[in-house]
């Protein structure tokens, strides 16, 4: 039975800021951050988004009612979670509206929670092929102002739709995954923001990369010349290239070119919004499908995810016939031009915005939040949220 992505969805907030801009305020190079960094634009979240809400609006263009029925299973993979209890994808279920009769949970293991939700789902769908599994890769990336991981933050989340008979991409059986106990990148529980040894972790991205590669040769007996593409987890679009450049002197002059080109189509959109953690490795899936308009149906598209601390997994896909027609180029062309660069102060003052640990009531203006589905207050330390098409707007006490 063939399984694999039948939709892809992303969701990033309508604010960002301008990477040459933060650099002149950090007074560092712009290119620093646009050339050695590769990044140009970073989504910023404002207090009225959070890993919910972003997966939510993320889910809610690619499902239609009938995804709402069959869906049995919601897979929220996420780092930034909102309670140490109570999972995400409870939250989610209830703002989509999905069938009551499912499972919802949420998967920990920095960014690379969506890829076990992935492989969940392609369990659960094997042992019952009519079910659709909702897996959501959700997050906010905060490292703190002026710190040297500022200029890999972003914000968004991704929603994949996974099933039988799949309308974008089979899911190949061959997979090959690491784990290792360290400590490149953590963040205990009393902290908002991570703690990060941002070389060690680039070193152990590339040493990951490499074992998991080799492993999935030996496996599957696949080489390079055999892949249209490679994703990449991607912190910074430039992490992906340092990892890809060890291994393509595997391949032949057009297998560099080939894999050089499309890699960099898959960063586009990375490049505009930052850093995800765990919906970055299918963001940048999604910027090669939607960008790359030539690839053909049965390309294989290798995928390397990697979440500090560690685990890392390479697995890879088939594009089935007609999947361009299943993507949402044109509602993404749009959220893109629809954001509003806002100035640093602004980013700054945003990003220290809290809401309340000390149980008091706080209610947000929604006015500001052009999203669908939105975090409306907290009271009671209960967060409210609201889906502005069910018009159901909690009332604050
Ligand atoms: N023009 C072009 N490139 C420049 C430049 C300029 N004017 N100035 C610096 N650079 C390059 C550096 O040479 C370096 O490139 P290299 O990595 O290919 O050697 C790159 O810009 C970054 O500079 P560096 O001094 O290493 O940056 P940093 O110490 O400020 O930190 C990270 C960079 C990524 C380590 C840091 O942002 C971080 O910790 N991020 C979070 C962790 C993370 O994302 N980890 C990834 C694994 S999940």
């Amino acid at each position: 039975m063939k399984i694999g992505i039948d939709k892809i969805g992303f969701y990033a907030p309508h604010l960002y800021v301008d990477m040459n801009k933060l650099a002149v305020s950090r007074n560092v190079e712009p290119e620093k951050y646009t050339i050695g960094i590769g990044q140009e634009k970073m989504a910023l979240a404002p207090i009225t988004q959070d890993s919910v809400t972003m997966a939510a609006n993320a889910a809610l263009k690619i499902l239609d009612e009938e995804d709402k029925k069959a869906i049995d299973f919601v897979i929220f993979g996420t780092e930034s979670g909102i309670d140490n209890s109570k999972s995400a994808g409870v939250y989610v279920h209830d703002l989509l509206g999905l069938n009551p009769y499912a499972r919802s949970i949420e998967v920990k293991q920095a960014c690379y929670g969506a890829t076990a939700g992935i492989q969940m789902a392609k369990g659960h769908i094997a042992l019952n092929p009519k079910s659709k599994v909702l897996v959501l890769g959700s997050d906010i990336a905060r490292y703190g102002l002026n710190t040297s991981g500022e200029a890999t933050q972003g914000a968004g989340a991704v929603a994949m739709l996974i099933s039988a008979d799949p309308k974008i991409m089979t899911l190949e059986e061959n997979s090959a995954f690491l784990t290792e106990d360290i400590m490149d990148f953590w963040r205990p529980i009393h902290a908002d923001k991570a703690f990060v040894d941002g070389k060690f972790s680039n070193e152990q991205y590339i040493a990951f990369f490499n074992k998991v590669w080799n492993q999935y040769k030996a496996k599957s007996g696949l080489e390079l010349s055999d892949f249209e593409a490679i994703c990449y987890h991607l912190p910074y679009t430039k992490m992906g290239f340092k990892a890809l450049k060890t291994v393509l002197d595997e391949g032949t002059d057009e297998d560099r070119e080939r894999l050089l080109a499309n890699y960099k189509i898959s960063t586009q959109y990375n490049r505009n919004v930052g850093n995800i953690y765990t919906g970055s490795l299918y963001l940048s899936l999604l910027s090669l499908l939607e960008l790359n308009e030539n690839l053909q149906a049965g390309s294989r598209i290798g995928l390397f995810s990697y979440g500090s601390g560690a685990v890392g997994e390479f697995f890879s896909g088939k594009l089935e016939e007609n999947y361009r027609e299943h993507l949402h180029v044109v509602e993404h062309e749009q959220l893109f031009s629809s954001r509003i660069e806002i100035t640093v102060a602004e980013y700054e003052e945003i990003f220290q915005e809290t809401l309340p640990v000390d149980s008091s009531t706080m209610e947000l203006d929604l006015e500001k939040d052009p999203a669908t589905i939105c975090l409306a207050g907290i009271t009671d330390n209960k967060r409210q949220y609201v889906n502005k098409v069910f018009g159901k707007v909690p009332v604050m006490k």
